[in-house]
């Protein structure tokens, strides 16, 4: 490619002096404060209307969040309705506190203020921009002139709030595009807020610490926040927050490494809708911490529901390979994929009090409301395990080991010649058609077994051959080895090699009999044939995979 030399670091890279982020494990959830509502919302071509972002913020305090940022309600009528409307309707929950966001300047403070009237608990979020480059080309401004815009602006946080002391004021200060900014001068800016703010809260203070824009590998800025939370002003006496961004498609491993280095509190959006490439997910963040052990503190059990508000009122597609909610996450299409979740998932369930380990799949997709039929999709691809599975799981069927194999050349055949991917019911057809109870060329009309003594007994068949019936019968010490006798006397050539019987187990037949289901492999001409029966009496269900055996042989 052309043109790299035209593009340099952007950031200023400050190494602690002691390293420690890098050993750490994340052992516990952040303060998590969703931006949907906000920097997810104003990256939208078409905003949330008021019923959405009321319907969305019930969402978000039904699954737990405390903090909800809510929109910048001195930017336009519509924020400000909608945060009169929370207040007035008195829909903030007691331990939720809602959070605003503001600039730092005076005629944006005052109408910020006034949308807050009557509210419990509030976080007023001030920002201004740090970077180089804002300072350069949009402010025109001196270091020393960016800094009085904040300490002016967190000043005048002060005033207002002392006018009134009902509310529970919550400050949140962010250097905004932190990561164009030189890191000791936005301690230099964050300490001068602090200084201001510290004699007049009776709550901790926020710093946030935005990637607005993402330019470096996550460590760089864990790097910078470790070294920020060691030199910040009384660093416990504040909360550290950071906010992603998600430009090199790292907004999530920023925001973890960015945890291990000391961040308190983690801002983000659900599935990371925001500007440009989006905001870090918090519901990825959160679920890769579920599936360590760590409970997130954020009720996503139910990503269905997730899915649902999100194409509603965001009104975007979801990635069919969006981690833990797309479409295809719980789905593998290589047969040896396939094979392994078939097997982790029978031990699963044998064993449900055992830690989850199943091949594949890093989560069970029942703790997230998703479910089983879905997670294997049969193509050319798959291999024997899949069809089983499936099978078993959707149909009741289980499959010998020993017959899996020929099973899923067969449904390899079916869907090479269909040149596409076969669906379940698909699959099922196709097996049926081929292996269960066949009448094509022979059926079975009737039969009739008498007990001669202990050890044996009389079997008389009917059979229908191409249209014409015949009735014969033979001695044997059970009815399989008596029809083999019969068949075997008709000129069919055949060794028995395999046979097992089970009931099937199928909901819809409630209080009616089971089915028992016959599996049988005989050897003709060298290669193995199997067959199924399927009846509710145990005898006609192996004489007719006996029949069904040769119908394949016939073919
Ligand atoms: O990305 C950003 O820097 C922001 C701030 C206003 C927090 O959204
Ligand atoms: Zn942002």
């Amino acid at each position: 490619m052309k043109n790299y030399e035209k593009y340099k670091k952007l950031y200023d890279w400050k190494k602690p002096v002691n390293r420690t982020w890098p050993d750490k494990e994340i052992t516990e959830a952040p303060t998590w404060c969703s931006v949907d509502l906000r920097d997810g919302n104003q990256a939208l071509a078409n905003p949330m209307t008021l019923e959405e972002k009321i319907e969305f913020f019930k969402y978000l305090v039904k699954i737990g969040f405390k903090e909800i940022e809510i929109g910048f309600p001195a930017a336009s009528e519509t924020e400000f309705k909608f945060t009169r409307y929370l207040i007035e309707n008195d829909m903030i929950p007691d331990d939720v506190k809602v959070q605003v966001l503001t600039q730092a300047r005076k005629p944006i403070i005052e109408r910020t203020f006034e949308s807050l009237k009557g509210a419990k608990n509030v976080i007023v979020h001030m920002y201004n921009s740090t970077s180089v480059a804002q300072r350069k080309f949009v402010f025109r401004k001196n270091k020393e002139e960016i800094k009085k815009i904040a300490t002016d602006g967190a000043e005048l946080l002060v005033e207002y709030a002392k006018k009134e002391p009902e509310t529970n004021w919550y400050f949140e200060y962010t250097p905004e595009s932190f990561t164009g900014t030189e890191v000791d001068y936005a301690l230099e800016v964050v300490n001068d807020v602090l200084k201001i703010w510290y004699p007049f809260l009776k709550t901790k203070p926020i710093i946030n610490f935005p990637a607005t824009v993402e330019c470096s590998t996550p460590n760089i800025f864990a790097d910078q926040i470790q070294y920020i939370s060691e030199n910040i002003l009384d660093r416990d006496k504040m909360i550290i927050s950071i906010h992603s961004h998600n430009d090199r498609g790292t907004g999530v491993a920023t925001s973890e490494m960015g945890i291990l280095a000391g961040a308190d509190r983690v801002e983000g959006s659900i599935l990371g809708n925001g500007e440009r490439t989006g905001n870090a997910d918090i519901l990825n963040i959160a679920m890769n911490m579920y599936v360590t052990g760590v409970d997130p503190k954020i009720d996503f059990s139910d990503l269905q529901e997730v899915k649902k508000i999100y194409e509603k009122c965001i009104k975007m597609p979801i990635s069919p390979r969006h981690p833990y909610v797309g479409e295809l996450v719980f789905t593998a299409f290589s047969g040896s994929h396939q094979d392994a979740i078939s097997k982790g998932l029978q031990a699963a369930r044998k064993n449900p009090e055992e830690q989850w380990d199943v091949p594949y799949l890093p989560l069970d997709p029942a703790d997230v409301n998703r479910q089983y039929e879905p997670i294997i999709r049969i193509n050319s691809q798959s291999g024997k395990g899949g069809v089983a599975f499936l099978l078993e799981n959707e149909y009741g069927y289980e499959i010998p080991k020993e017959m899996r194999q020929e099973l899923g050349y067969f449904i390899k055949d079916v869907s090479d010649k269909q040149k596409r991917e076969l669906s379940s019911q698909e699959i099922y057809e196709a097996f049926a058609k081929e292996y269960i109870n066949r009448k094509d060329k022979m059926s079975l009309v009737e039969f009739n077994m008498k007990t001669k003594n202990e050890d044996a007994i009389n079997l008389e068949v009917v059979l229908e051959i191409n249209g014409e019936r015949i009735t014969k019968s033979a001695e044997g010490n059970g009815p399989v080895a008596a029809f083999t006798k019969i068949l075997k006397e008709m000129g069919y050539d055949f060794e028995f090699k395999f046979y097992t019987q089970d009931a099937q187990e199928d909901e819809e037949r409630e209080g009616e009999k089971a089915n028992v289901i016959t599996y049988i492999e005989i050897e003709h001409d060298g290669k193995g044939i199997w067959a199924v029966g399927k009846n509710e009496n145990m005898v006609r269900s192996s004489l007719k995979a006996m029949v069904t055996a040769i119908n394949r042989i016939l073919k």
